[in-house]
């Protein structure tokens, strides 16, 4: 429970390269997520070329932090699946997984939203040159966090119901 209620957003890095094994390691924590019928639809690109993040920082206008950040992990989803209508629903319990996974390795980031909007996803793929039958989904700049928050209380009691 610990790493759910600490995650936050970070948008800020620290100017300091984040080690191939604690990329894997939060990559190990979002495969890890369950999928419709176990289909796994994912596929992470790391990026660490300036040009490439630099691109991916303009793709929308709510990426712009992602200049900062060391690395970015783009998640894509294949679109030959068992359930391809589940294929976003999969890739979200990735994301989240692979968030919170953040916390152990003392790394920080936050989902740029690409997938579902059709103009984000086309853009994100022209730049990463995806092949044909996989489709961008979201962006999460990754890094040594240079800042710090508390989460903010979200819990309503209103809002659950007991019928
Ligand atoms: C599907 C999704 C898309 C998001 N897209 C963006 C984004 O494009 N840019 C951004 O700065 N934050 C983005 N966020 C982060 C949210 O703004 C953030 O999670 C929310 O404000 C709550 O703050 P917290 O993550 O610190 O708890 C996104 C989060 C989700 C779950």
């Amino acid at each position: 429970m610990k790493e759910i209620f600490e995650r936050v957003s970070i948008r800020r890095f620290q100017d300091k390269e984040v080690p191939k094994e604690a990329l894997l390691n939060v990559l190990r924590a979002a495969m890890a997520a369950p999928s419709a019928g176990n289909q796994q639809p994912w596929e992470f690109y790391i990026v660490t070329d300036r040009k490439r993040i630099e691109a991916l920082a303009a793709a929308t206008p709510y990426s712009g932090c992602a200049k900062g950040a060391p690395a970015v992990i783009a998640a894509a989803y294949r679109e030959a699946l068992w359930a391809p209508a589940y294929a976003q629903i999969d890739m979200s319990i990735a994301m989240e997984n692979l968030w919170l996974a953040c916390g152990e390795e003392g790394l920080g980031g936050v989902w740029l939203g690409i997938a579902p909007l059709e103009d984000r996803m086309r853009t994100v793929e022209e730049i990463l040159s995806l092949p044909e039958g996989q489709r961008a989904f979201a962006l999460f700049p990754i890094g040594y966090p240079a800042e710090t928050r508390a989460q903010q209380d979200r819990f309503d009691l209103s809002r659950v119901h007991f019928l």
